[in-house]
């Protein structure tokens, strides 16, 4: 009885977990957005102690190292398997293991950037919060493409894919990589003309 009734809760959070599948995307860019938004409002309200400032600018370094070497770690699986090196399930295996790094990196980023007082009427600010949200999207996105990898056969080559599915691995492969270099070249930008 308890084993029934406990298979039955069980049954009862997996369809809840994934219900209804056709709202989870737009559920998760709204949420993006919405955080993305509540961000900037907060940055242009926040002025936080020196000592804050200089606490945040350490966590933005910190995380910045989280997400970027989790992307790094995943685009390089991603070459080594183009090369032949690696199977599809290595590749799989590896961004669902890296994808939370890079979450959690993002969240880190997001959190810290506030507190070093952005000028956000500055065209360099501007290009950067869209950058980053342009790569949470993108992040948000992706299991739309990597669903298609899912049901192919392990020693599967790229090639092989269909076509549309190697446009949408090659543009979000793309769109990341912009996204995330882009952050950081404003954000080293913005530093060293601050600073020096
Ligand atoms: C993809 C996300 C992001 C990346 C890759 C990124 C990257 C960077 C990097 C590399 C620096 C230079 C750090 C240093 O040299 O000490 C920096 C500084 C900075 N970031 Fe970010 N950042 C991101 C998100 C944000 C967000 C969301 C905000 C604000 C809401 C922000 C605000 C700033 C500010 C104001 C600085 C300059 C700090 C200073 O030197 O006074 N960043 N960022």
């Amino acid at each position: 009885m308890g084993s029934v009734g406990s298979r039955l809760r069980q049954r009862r959070i997996a369809r809840l977990w994934g219900w209804p599948r056709w709202a989870a995307l737009p559920l998760r860019l709204s949420l993006i957005v919405g955080l993305w938004v509540a961000m900037l409002a907060v940055a242009l309200v926040l002025e936080p102690p020196r000592a804050v400032e200089v606490l945040a600018r350490a966590g933005h370094v910190v995380a910045l190292a989280v997400a970027l070497g989790a992307i790094l770690v995943v685009d390089w699986h991603g070459l080594l398997w183009l090369a032949g090196r690696r199977s599809v399930t290595d590749v799989l295996r590896v961004s669902a293991a890296t994808g939370p790094l890079v979450w959690i990196g993002l969240a880190g980023l997001c959190a810290t950037g506030p507190l070093l007082v952005p000028d956000l009427g500055a065209t360099p600010a501007r290009v950067k919060m869209l950058l980053v949200l342009g790569a949470a999207v993108n992040g948000a996105l992706l299991p739309l493409t990597t669903a298609h990898l899912r049901d192919v056969p392990v020693e599967t080559v790229i090639r092989q894919l269909p076509r549309a599915v190697r446009r949408r691995m090659v543009q979000a492969t793309v769109v990341s990589q912009l996204c995330w270099w882009g952050a950081v070249a404003v954000g080293l930008w913005t530093t060293a003309s601050r600073h020096y």
